[in-house]
Parts: C-alpha cells; sequence; structure tokens
C-alpha cells in the first residue's frame, strides 16, 4: 500500500512534494517516502508520542542526501480535536500541500462522521489538483468492527467531503497477501484503496 501511494504522489506531483500523513503511527509510510521520494517534504501527524518518537528514530535511520534542507515532521495531535490544520502553518508550512495520504487508520478515528470531519479539514488543506490517497480495512462480514465501512460509504463520504470520485472507482484492493509491513492483508480482512483529487 505503500508503494501505491508513493506512485500516487509521484504521478500527481512536481519536485518537492509536500506531503501530510493522517495517523501516520511508528512511521512506516514515512520511511517508505524517504527512501522512494527523497524530495518528499512530510508531516505526519498522530495521537501516540511512543509511536511519533519511533518514527522519528526510524527516519534518523534512512540516509539523507538533503539533510540540511531535510523537512520532515512528526506532530502530536488528536485529529478530532486539536487544531492541526493550524499547527503546520506554526512549523511553516505555509500555503497548501500538494498530498494527504493515510494507511490503516481511518477507521480508528472513530465513526464515518468523525472520518468524515477529519478528511473535511484535509481537503482544506489541498492544492488546487492536490491528491487524497489511503487504504484502510473495509466493511468484513465475517469480522465486523464499528468503524469499518464499505466502499460505497467510502466513497459517499469523500463525495460529502467535496472530493470527486473517478468513476468508475478502481477497486486496488490489497488481495494478492503482502503488505509493507509483511503481513497478509487477508489475515486483516479486506483493505480498499481510495485516491481522489480537488
Ligand atoms: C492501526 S494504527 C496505523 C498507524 C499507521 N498508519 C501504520 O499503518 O502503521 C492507527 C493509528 O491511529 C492513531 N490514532 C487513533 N486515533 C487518533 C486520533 N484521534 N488522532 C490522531 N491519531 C489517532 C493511533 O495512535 C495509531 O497510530
Amino acid at each position: 500500500m505503500a508503494a501505491w501511494i508513493a506512485s500516487k504522489i509521484n504521478a500527481n506531483s512536481a519536485a518537492s512534494p509536500r506531503v501530510v500523513e493522517l495517523a501516520c503511527g511508528a512511521g512506516f509510510l514515512a520511511e517508505f517516502l524517504k527512501r522512494h521520494l527523497p524530495d518528499v517534504r512530510y508531516c505526519g501527524f498522530d495521537l501516540s508520542p511512543d509511536l511519533l518518537e519511533f518514527a522519528q528514530r526510524r527516519l534518523r535511520e534512512v540516509p539523507d542526501e538533503r539533510r540540511e534542507s531535510s523537512d520532515l515532521h512528526f506532530v502530536r495531535a488528536n485529529l478530532l480535536s486539536d487544531n492541526w490544520t493550524a499547527q503546520l502553518a506554526e512549523m511553516g508550512w505555509s500555503g497548501k500541500v500538494d498530498a494527504v495520504v493515510s494507511i490503516q487508520a481511518l477507521h480508528d478515528l472513530g465513526d464515518l462522521a468523525q472520518q468524515k470531519e477529519v478528511l473535511t479539514k484535509a481537503r482544506g488543506l489541498l492544492r488546487k489538483g492536490g491528491l487524497l490517497a489511503y487504504g484502510d480495512l473495509l466493511l468484513d462480514a465475517e469480522n465486523p468492527h464499528s468503524s469499518r465501512y464499505s466502499r460505497a460509504e467510502h466513497e459517499e463520504m469523500l463525495r460529502q467531503c467535496g472530493f470527486s470520485i473517478p468513476k468508475p472507482s478502481t477497486p486496488d484492493r490489497a488481495r494478492d497477501g503482502t503488505c509493507s509491513q509483511g503481513y497478509a492483508a487477508a489475515a486483516f480482512g479486506d483493505f480498499g484503496t481510495f485516491a481522489c483529487r480537488i
């Protein structure tokens, strides 16, 4: 999924894309982006200081040819209750961003209304033509989870947030097995991936 997101950013951005990750956890996607898009400017938000510390350590180990101009940030924020969009400006990121991304995290934010709240704020950060790309666990009848939703529900939520969904939607499901963390996607139910531009 990290490779899928990196390729979407690459296809949609000029040099040095500015990328915000929602609920970045321990920085697996950040590491992948840093290795594969070395010019990336990145800010990951997460609730957990411990995971952010892991993420910072992980990124310190990635060789950085542009150490002087490195623009990578891990910021603690509750995406539901903190003014995290303002935190970007406070750390010196003025203007819009090229991409907002997330992996297997939206369901942890809460129900559809809460996820919608966060994605609406995310939309406000994006430049014209900017990209929202995320993957998350879909509703799985055999493994019910109160914050997992169907592809149709995700798409409707995105429409309500003001994103346009390409038609027909591209069902890039991670059915083939492995993700960057090395687990079989099937063991976690069904992932859905979503990408749209404003
Ligand atoms: C399943 S983990 C996924 C982490 C990361 N995206 C990954 O793939 O490794 C979900 C993450 O959501 C974060 N999280 C949950 N609720 C949050 C909130 N309200 N605001 C910010 N982060 C939150 C958790 O701290 C956790 O890191």
